[in-house]
């Protein structure tokens, strides 16, 4: 059985992710590695946790000697390299927690993979999960970002992402290290934590709370289904070239202020309210400091050569992600109480 470390996998797009190894690859077996950060949550893996292919691992990149220690004790034939402080927000409060786990972190994945790996090099992969938001922002309408697009991070959240890519690049560059990289646009769907835009504007309708949005609510983002990520990043992993970088996007622009009124309509319906009742609590804020305008994603490179395209229209997987959460207060009111962080409690030693 090939041994594969999937990084981050407690989080939002990494729990898809297990999930879809876990249950697509039978021949796999996945090992979960997350420090549990505030991002982390095992509930998003309850279905899995049992699989006999399945084991987590509670543990920090930021830690050398733990991650050379992991990679000693298990011969793992691939890396899916998630793990990530992931909120620009927090990125512009505490710019040092990126630069650890988002560069460091992945500089100390890199280091031990490359002497793990030093005999039979060609016959492994280290993928490494990456953002749009390097690319920086857009502005023409009909302009997008191509895998060949100037780096240009505004952010201390894409500044780190970027500089994580660039050591990836390096590491294949100089050590010959076999890697393959992507950088996707904005994802959404079950288990997205509520500091994001569509889970916190979710949650805060169902409390009815001010919906915040940030400046005039003209920033647009280019929204991708997270199942649809997951199946990407699947299809990348196996039959993505050496060395290469993929763009991955929904082809699905939205102005904030517009996803904000689709979704106060469309929980209008769901929770019996009047039509137009809920967009009363909308609240314009102070703008995000840097807030990039615009991100949009050319994709044709993955469809054309790994023939992957989205598979579900924004209204259904709308649709999909308000009836998860309405269907999973729970988890929901647990994530926004900061309780769900106690059920790890004595449940997973350290290693
Ligand atoms: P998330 O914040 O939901 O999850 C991050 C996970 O990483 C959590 O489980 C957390 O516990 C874990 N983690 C954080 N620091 C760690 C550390 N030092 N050691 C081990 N584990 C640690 O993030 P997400 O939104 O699921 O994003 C996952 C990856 O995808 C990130 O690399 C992010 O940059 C990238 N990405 C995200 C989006 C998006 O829209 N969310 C889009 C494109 C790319
Ligand atoms: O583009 C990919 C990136 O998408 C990922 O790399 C990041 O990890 C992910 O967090 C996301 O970044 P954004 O900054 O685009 O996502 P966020 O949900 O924080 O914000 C989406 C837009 O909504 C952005 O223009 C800011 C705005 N916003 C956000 C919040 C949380 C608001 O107007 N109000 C809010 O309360």
């Amino acid at each position: 059985m090939k041994k594969i470390l999937i990084t981050g996998g407690a989080g939002f797009i990494g729990s898809h992710v297990v999930r879809r190894f876990v249950t697509s690859h039978p021949d796999y077996h996945i090992f979960n590695l997350d420090a549990l950060t505030y991002a982390g949550n095992l509930e998003n893996l309850r279905d899995v946790e049992n699989a006999p292919n399945y084991t987590f691992v509670k543990g920090d990149i930021v830690d050398a000697a733990f991650i050379e220690k992991l990679f000693t004790e298990h011969n793992f034939y691939g890396v899916v390299h998630l793990a990530a402080e992931s909120h620009v927000d927090r990125s512009i409060s505490d710019p040092m927690s990126f630069v650890m786990t988002n560069v460091v972190g992945t500089v100390n994945l890199l280091n031990s993979a490359k002497s793990a790996w030093k005999e039979d090099l060609q016959n492994h992969r280290f993928y490494h999960v990456s953002t749009d938001e390097v690319y920086g922002e857009l502005h023409d309408p009909g302009t997008f970002f191509l895998e060949t697009t100037k780096y240009d991070p505004r952010s201390p959240y894409s500044a780190s992402k970027a500089s994580s890519d660039h050591f990836v690049r390096a590491y294949h560059n100089t050590y010959k290290l076999p890697v393959v990289i992507s950088n996707c646009s904005n994802n959404y769907g079950p288990n997205h934590f509520p500091e994001k835009l569509i889970p916190l504007m979710i949650h805060n309708i169902i409390q009815k709370k001010p919906l915040p949005v940030y400046g005039k609510g003209e920033n647009i983002r280019d929204w991708l289904f997270v199942e649809d990520h997951a199946r990407a990043i699947d299809v990348i992993f196996h039959d993505g070239a050496n060395g290469e970088t993929y763009n991955i996007g929904g082809h699905n622009e939205w102005k904030n202020i517009d996803l904000v009124m689709l979704l106060c309509s469309i929980m209008d319906k769901k929770l019996g309210r009047e039509e137009g009742e809920t967009a009363q609590l909308i609240t314009y804020v102070t703008d995000r400091a840097g807030h990039d305008l615009r991100y949009a994603i050319d994709a044709t490179k993955l469809s054309n050569e790994l023939g992957w395209k989205p598979s579900l229209q924004f209204a259904e997987g709308l649709e999909k992600t308000v009836d998860w959460y309405l269907n999973n207060q729970e988890w929901l009111n647990n994530v926004t109480s900061g309780t769900y962080q106690k059920y790890y409690d004595g449940m997973y030693s350290e290693r």
